[in-house]
């Protein structure tokens, strides 16, 4: 479970998380809405320790994000991430790009990497691709090799920022149905979208940041159909028409 406690967060004097609270439980999908720069990919970067945090604090399974005794190689473990921008190793083909993490960071034998990686290519359906470099992949495909790199450690958490946002329109449903593959097999994860159909057919529960709180939080269908918050429906209003 991901327990967030009051978190604020500023860059330099400028405070870009207010005070957020949230739980979210094992097998539970959340989705972050909300107007760009409202502190979304903020959050998601403070969940996996990637920014210091200035007052409260996140649980990850208990352990404690941010204390100095959290070993955060470790912790990240727990937590795949996948951004808006693709971030393979050039150098390295896709079946190489998904065994290095376990190789290196797991310590796994290399045979033994390849064939964790094996698995994860074709669980995203990039397995006629295993020898391709990312640069001959689509983005569609770049994605879900992003995406086979995080589960290939194992993750009990995967959080997505805006995976879909630079895609070719023609692109975005194969990267969708993956995670919507993720969530039949109960992944916990926690996304940020502007995709706002996605997030009310797949997510349990959306959160809607404004100004680095959340506005409005619930049921995902609830949230987005049929908000309780004033800011909300002015955002939904402004991004569904
Ligand atoms: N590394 C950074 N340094 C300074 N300001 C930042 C940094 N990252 C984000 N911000 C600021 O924090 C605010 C929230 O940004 P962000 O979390 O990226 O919003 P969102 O993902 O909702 O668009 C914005 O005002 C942004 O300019
Ligand atoms: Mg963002």
């Amino acid at each position: 479970m991901i327990e967030i406690r009051n978190v604020r967060k500023s860059f330099g004097n400028h405070e870009v998380i207010k005070g957020v609270s949230l739980e979210v439980k094992k097998g539970e999908v959340l989705c972050l809405i909300g107007a760009s720069g409202s502190g979304k990919s903020t959050m998601l970067q403070c969940i996996n320790g990637l920014e210091p945090i200035q007052a409260g604090e996140i649980l990850v399974d208990g352990i404690s994000v941010h204390a100095k005794s959290t070993d955060l190689n470790l912790l990240r473990q727990k937590l795949g991430i996948v951004f808006q921008q693709y971030n393979a190793f050039p150098h390295l083909n896709a079946l190489e790009n998904v065994a290095l993490a376990p190789r290196i960071v797991r310590k796994m034998r290399p045979k033994d990497a390849l064939e964790i990686a094996r698995e994860h290519l074709d669980y995203v359906g990039l397995s006629a691709q295993a020898e391709q470099y990312p640069t001959s992949l689509s983005g569609g495909q770049q994605q879900r090799l992003a995406i086979a790199r995080a589960l290939a450690m194992k993750p009990d958490y995967m959080l997505f920022d805006e995976v879909t946002s630079a895609l070719d329109p023609e692109l975005v449903g194969e990267v969708l149905d993956t995670i919507r593959k993720l969530r039949t097999n109960g992944m916990t994860m926690i996304m940020v979208t502007h995709d706002i159909a996605f997030a009310r057919e797949s997510a349990d529960r959306v959160a809607f940041f404004d100004g680095g709180v959340i506005c409005e939080i619930g049921d995902a269908r609830q949230v987005i159909t049929a908000p309780n918050k004033e800011r909300t429906q002015q955002f939904l209003q402004r991004v569904l028409h």
